[in-house]
């Protein structure tokens, strides 16, 4: 996907992907650095700890606290800091790493054009808290969804989640356990649907998909997940995680360059990586 959008830019890049020990992430940073690299995209585990290993933080780094971009800047003729394009070639010595979030975007942009959502009026029925749960949760509270239902296996970590949004979110309406009614979303953040043998990531007994307009699974692969089917049975729009995926990339090559990512080339690649262009890629963005 990156790769070709950095082609289609014409830009004389390379986007490669290294597997670093969470024990050697500062290194792995602070080498990219010193070598001048354009940015970095980090993922699990490493978008939590990159918060405390690069030199300047943005404010959707801080919202969200966590990393998954970086961008290597250096100072201009004016003193102001500009991503390391800029300088073509002739790169100051002191650069520093600044990072950014761009997932919890991509999620709300991918609900709002994948499923044509209104989020500051709609009712969501979250599922999981681990750390795609948590960081879809403050995205939703802080678009100032009207209701955030949230479920969760270990019922601790909902809590713990109600908690922080009550503090820094008071205006939304946090409700730990099923709606009675209906909503307009079920947002899977659960790993459950990974696995051809896993069950649905909510209880039938307490909730039927009849009593949802969207569903909205984060898991990409499968493209089709068993509550993904299920929810297109019940008459439900859904999409899957690819529409994540694909914006929080071009978001990324947007701080990058400095110019709009070409959407169109990224989303094809990205559909030939993840899918092979086989015939299953019907439900992945939405309607
Ligand atoms: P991620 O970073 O992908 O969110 P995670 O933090 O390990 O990964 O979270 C996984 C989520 O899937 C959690 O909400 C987890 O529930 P627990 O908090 O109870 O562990 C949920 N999950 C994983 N396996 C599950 C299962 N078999 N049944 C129900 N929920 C499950």
């Amino acid at each position: 996907m990156q790769n070709a959008g950095i082609n289609e830019l014409g830009l004389e890049w390379r986007y490669l992907a290294f597997d670093v020990h969470p024990l050697h992430l500062r290194e792995a940073i602070l080498g990219a650095k010193v070598m001048k690299f354009i940015g970095l995209n980090l993922t699990v585990p490493h978008k939590l700890l990159a918060v405390d290993m690069v030199d300047a933080l943005d404010e959707s780094a801080l919202t969200f606290g966590a990393v998954n971009t970086v961008r290597f800047e250096a100072k201009d003729e004016n003193g102001e800091w500009q991503p390391l394009r800029h300088f073509e070639g002739d790169v100051p010595e002191v650069v520093r790493s600044h990072g950014f979030n761009t997932d919890a975007d991509a999620l709300g942009r991918a609900l709002r054009e994948g499923l044509k959502l209104d989020l500051p009026r709609s009712r969501v029925l979250l599922l999981g808290a681990g750390g795609a749960g948590r960081a879809a949760a403050l995205k939703l509270a802080s678009e100032r969804v009207h209701e955030l239902y949230l479920v969760n296996r270990t019922a601790q970590k909902a809590e713990g989640v109600a908690k922080e949004i009550r503090e820094r979110f008071p205006q939304v309406n946090v409700v730990l356990g099923y709606p009675k009614e209906t909503v307009d979303l079920v947002l899977n953040a659960t790993s459950l649907g990974l696995k051809p043998e896993d069950e649905l990531p909510f209880d039938a007994k307490q909730f039927a998909l009849d009593r949802t307009k969207s569903v909205y699974d984060m898991i990409y692969r499968p493209a089709e997940t068993r509550l993904l089917m299920a929810a297109k049975e019940a008459g439900c729009a859904v999409a899957n995680g690819l529409g994540m995926l694909l914006y929080q990339g071009a978001a990324a090559l947007e701080l990058w360059t400095g110019q709009q990512a070409p959407l169109a080339v990224m989303k094809q690649a990205l559909e030939q990586e993840v899918y092979g262009g086989g015939s299953k890629v019907a439900a992945t963005f939405g309607r």
